[in-house]
């Protein structure tokens, strides 16, 4: 049995049974071996912009799934794919500005595939804000934990979700929309986690309200000269409180 952590167990519970994947920046493979060897995904592709990550997935499919044949290549983003070759693309563990990048590059290519699970190391509001520039619609996010950190999961789909959703969507993920358009925070947290029960979001907002109350006690410290930050830290501390309450029983 390959083991994952809860980070890659969470993309692979995005990816549904029988899909084509492709795996960009795979580097040790896990993902893809995960997959195969649970039988999810028959014929996965593997892509990496670097030989010596590929090596070490194909010394990786040796050991794990030995006999197994692989389709490895090498390539920058989306460039060793055809146009819509793979049902889902997975680009996980790189900052969000180069998986934004990797999307841009050939945006028509990048609307070929069916979805895409995302999860950027960081910037993650910039890769939402380019996604939608793209013509993506986000259609679920995740949060996972992997030493230490909470990192995001997106999921996103050239196709524009159904008219009337929103209508449809739980009072939760109504009140969050509301809330972080107000608080122009809408590319930074995903509505869409309130609409489900994510264990790691009240956990995960606590650690940015501690973060944005620490800025606010270093500001009131610094004095004068700082009032409209101290403001804008405080505003921003309000909202993350006013999030939380959202989760409230
Ligand atoms: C930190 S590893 C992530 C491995 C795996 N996807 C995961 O989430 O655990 C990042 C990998 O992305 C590869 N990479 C970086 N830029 C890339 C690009 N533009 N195209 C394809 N792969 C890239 C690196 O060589 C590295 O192997």
């Amino acid at each position: 049995m390959v083991k994952l952590s809860g980070r890659l167990e969470k993309i692979y519970a995005m990816i549904e049974p029988g899909e084509r994947v492709a795996d960009v920046g795979t580097d040790h493979a896990l993902l893809p071996i995960a997959l195969y060897a649970r039988g999810r995904s028959h014929s996965p592709i593997l892509s990496d912009a670097r030989p010596g990550p590929l090596e070490k997935a194909r010394a990786n499919i040796a050991r794990l799934l030995p006999g197994a044949v692989f389709d490895l290549r090498l390539g920058d983003g989306l460039a060793p794919y055809a146009r819509g070759e793979a049902d889902v693309v997975v680009i996980a563990g790189m900052g969000g500005r180069l998986i934004a990048d990797i999307l841009s590059a050939d945006a028509e290519k990048s609307r070929s595939f069916g979805r895409f699970v995302l999860q950027p190391r960081n910037a993650s509001d910039k890769l939402r804000l380019r996604l939608g520039e793209l013509g993506f619609a986000v259609t679920d996010e995740a949060l996972a934990e992997e030493g230490g950190r909470i990192c995001e999961i997106i999921r996103a789909s050239p196709v524009p979700p159904a008219k009337g959703a929103a209508v449809a969507a739980p009072l939760a993920l109504r009140r969050a929309e509301t809330l972080l358009a107000a608080g122009g925070a809408a590319a930074e947290i995903s509505p869409l986690l309130f609409g489900k029960a994510e264990p790691l979001l009240a956990p995960w907002l606590e650690r940015k309200l501690r973060t944005a109350d620490a800025v606010s006690e270093r500001l009131l410290a610094a004095g004068a000269g700082k009032e409209a930050l101290l403001e804008k830290s405080r505003a921003r501390a309000a909202l993350l409180r006013d999030l939380l309450d959202i989760l409230r029983p």
